[in-house]
């Protein structure tokens, strides 16, 4: 017998950034953070999972390649899901069903965006692999508890397990057991905001999110002024702006926090640079958008975000989708190539 369970699971953006962890064996970070989850229908990890009698071996093919399930980390996340299995197994009146615990694994995941372009693949692929298995053991736990165990896998994967608006609660335990996902919203609660991703470099990174986060907590001055006196109160506001749908604040927090962040990359020494030309243009731009709107009528329209690579997302409100665009027209063609002229999409006031 063959037992398979299907799961998608999305890419999520930080608006507060994770970075910095108090153990780097469990993932534990040293600050509480925010996303928002994309849809179903944009940029997701497409994960089976199966196990049957007849494999031989634990397999995980990666974008139709063969990875390996020996890295630290799976193997951490693979013993926490199957420990939790045999409690499954184990409990009163469930003699009768199936050893899956001792069986092994075959994972088949897929991307549908470019998986070198540091768009968080590691985030939905770990939260994928980790909600397929949980499907496939039919484990009763709840969300955040699973969450636990992707966050072991990639720290940041445990937001993508849940939809829509999400935090991620730092905790204080040794143990890591408090320190999980939690839903702030679902995606429902705020439907109109958009996320636009510019790819302005599809290279990949060159310092890893985990070594350069090590690296900010051993040599950056900035950095324990960031985690003790910036983002806890941070934190408890950018949950209201969403709960409140307010978007001048979301977004004021929003690109603070994505320069908090990258202030503590420059501070790091050596330095790490994420940002690049297109990513300070890109910056400038949005500031120039919103000078503007600000003026007209107090609001700010649009917000930035940088991870730990040189690409833009931008966040927004459906119904400023065209004025947004218009200004970007020129910057996405040269970038892109994209001809946005056929879109009628102009502006000279920028350009
Ligand atoms: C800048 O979750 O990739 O995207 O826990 O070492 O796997 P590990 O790091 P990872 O770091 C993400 C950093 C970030 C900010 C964020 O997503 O919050």
């Amino acid at each position: 017998t063959v037992y398979t369970a299907t799961v998608t699971s999305p890419v999520n953006i930080a608006t507060l950034k994770y970075w910095g962890k108090r153990d780097t064996k469990l993932n534990l970070p040293t600050n509480s953070s925010i996303s928002v989850t994309l849809s179903q229908n944009d940029l997701r990890t497409l994960t089976s999972a199966a196990c049957s009698e007849e494999y031989e071996s634990n397999r995980l093919f990666l974008n139709r390649k063969l990875e390996s399930m020996e890295t630290p980390r799976l193997i951490e996340v693979l013993k926490d899901l199957k420990k939790l299995r045999e409690k499954v197994e184990n409990s009163e009146g469930n003699e009768h069903l199936p050893k899956l615990s001792q069986l092994n694994l075959l994972i088949v995941s897929e991307n549908n965006f470019p998986t070198a372009a540091g768009l968080a693949s590691s985030a939905a692929g770990l939260s994928a692999l980790v909600k397929a298995i949980s499907k496939l053991y039919e484990l009763p736990d709840s969300l955040s508890e699973i969450s636990k165990i992707a966050r072991k896998g990639s720290g940041s994967a445990c937001r993508s397990l849940f939809g829509g608006y999400v935090a991620w609660e730092m905790g204080e335990l040794s143990n890591g057991e408090d320190s999980k996902a939690v839903e702030i919203a679902p995606l429902e609660h705020w439907p109109n905001i958009k996320a636009l991703i510019l790819v302005v470099s599809a290279h990949k990174k060159d310092v890893s999110s985990t070594s350069g986060m090590q690296l900010t907590v051993k040599t950056s001055d900035l950095f324990n002024y960031r985690i003790n006196n910036i983002v806890p109160q941070r934190f408890e506001e950018m949950k209201k702006s969403i709960l409140e749908k307010d978007f001048n604040k979301f977004a004021e927090l929003t690109m603070k926090d994505s320069n908090s962040f990258h202030s503590t990359c420059l501070d790091s020494y050596p330095p790490i640079f994420y940002l690049n030309d297109y990513s300070r243009r890109i910056i400038r731009l949005v500031h120039l958008i919103n000078e503007k709107s600000v003026k007209e009528n107090g609001k700010i329209i649009v917000a930035y975000t940088f991870d730990a690579g040189p690409n833009a997302v931008l966040y927004y409100e459906e119904e400023n989708e065209k004025t947004i665009l218009n200004v970007f027209y020129k910057i996405l063609s040269e970038v892109t190539g994209w001809d946005a002229q056929k879109f009628d999409f102009k502006n000279q006031e920028y350009s």
